[in-house]
């Protein structure tokens, strides 16, 4: 049986033993296989590196990769054991070789790791891709140490295939309250007034400040040890694909990719080697059928930390805040339609 909690605690711990129709949703890949949507939307329980090799070349367009970071961890039934630099860049190597072909020639990948990882990781990416920016994320919450600074970042290194990519600006654009309203001939310059502040969308940068991560009571949170947040896969999702694209993550850990690529209308391919996170996954996943929110993510735009009633009067209020531009208006319509339940 689950443990008892406090009714607020909204955390998925579901055991094995009760969550077999779960598992059950799972598939195994132990050969070739042909064609990408006959395991399309799936949840494939395995190791990555035995799995990797039989899905077809040039299959994804946007690879997100979450891998243990070079630091002792326990996974479900599985330790990581932090290792020598060179064997967990090794490691690194073994899983980005194997990761490479998979990706269309116009796709990019994302790779997560802790400021130590992230010199690792920094260094290699570039053997196999074209290395576009390290996105570092003050991820606030981090275990205090006696004779060092607490962790409370970490990174994020972006990179693609090649020269073309998709990249939609307009879609990750983070609402802001404004501090100095600056007017011309009266009226704002760029931003809106709102019956609820002034407000400004504005070009999202390298350090994102804007993400917690997920806990005990938003509906999102597992009981996995290193759960990202919705939010900020839905960051990179919108970013780097457009709907009805195929995004695939190699260490689906409790889903989080899956689930944000369901919400926001992409395909999606998941490889995790504990069955009681893919159990997760699909639970998280038969949940999005019916819940497509993305906290912190309301009326197509991103908002800052603490803003809850600020987005509900936004989605309560028709014209809150005036788009910046027309391409930006018709991205937004889109996304509300979707998102303002
Ligand atoms: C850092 S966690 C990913 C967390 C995930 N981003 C989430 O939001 O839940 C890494 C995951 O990779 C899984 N993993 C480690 N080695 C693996 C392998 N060879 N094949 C598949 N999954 C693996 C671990 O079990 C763990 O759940």
């Amino acid at each position: 049986m689950s443990k008892k909690k406090s009714p607020r605690n909204k955390t998925i711990d579901t055991p094995v033993s009760e969550g077999k129709k779960y598992i059950s949703r799972c598939i195994k890949v132990e050969n070739p296989v042909e064609d990408i949507h006959a395991v399309l939307d799936r949840t494939i329980l395995g190791d990555s590196f035995s799995v990797i090799p039989n899905l077809p070349k040039e299959s994804v367009d946007l690879i997100i990769a979450d891998p243990p970071y070079n630091l002792t961890k326990t996974f479900g039934g599985t330790k990581f054991s932090k290792r020598k630099e060179s064997d967990y860049e090794e490691y690194t190597r073994q899983w980005l070789s194997a990761v490479e072909p998979l990706l269309n020639p116009n796709g990019s990948i994302y790779v997560c790791c802790d400021w130590e990882t992230s010199l690792i990781i920094g260094r290699v990416l570039g053997d196999y891709f074209t290395v576009r920016n390290r996105i570092t994320w003050q991820r606030e919450k981090g275990r205090g140490a006696k004779a060092n600074w607490k962790n409370g970042l970490e990174d994020i290194w972006f990179a693609t295939k090649s020269e073309h990519y998709t990249f939609n600006l307009d879609d990750v654009k983070i609402r802001k309250k404004v501090i100095a309203p600056y007017r011309v001939n009266g009226k704002p310059k760029d931003w809106a007034e709102t019956d609820s502040g002034n407000y400004r969308d504005t070009c999202p940068s390298n350090f994102w400040s804007d993400i917690t991560i997920p806990f005990w009571s938003m509906p999102e949170n597992t009981a996995h040890p290193t759960q990202k947040s919705e939010k900020l896969i839905a960051k990179i999702i919108l970013a780097s694909s457009n709907p009805g694209d195929i995004v695939f993550d190699p260490f689906l850990g409790s889903g989080t990719t899956s689930v944000v690529a369901k919400k926001l209308d992409r395909h999606f391919l998941g490889i995790e080697i504990e069955e009681q996170y893919c159990l997760w996954a699909e639970q998280r996943l038969e949940m999005a059928d019916t819940d497509k929110e993305i906290q912190g993510y309301t009326g197509g735009v991103f908002w800052e930390r603490n803003s809850l009633s600020e987005q509900n009067a936004a989605v309560t209020s028709e014209a809150a805040i005036k788009p910046v531009n027309k391409k930006a208006q018709k991205a937004k319509q889109q996304t509300q339609q979707i998102y303002l339940i």
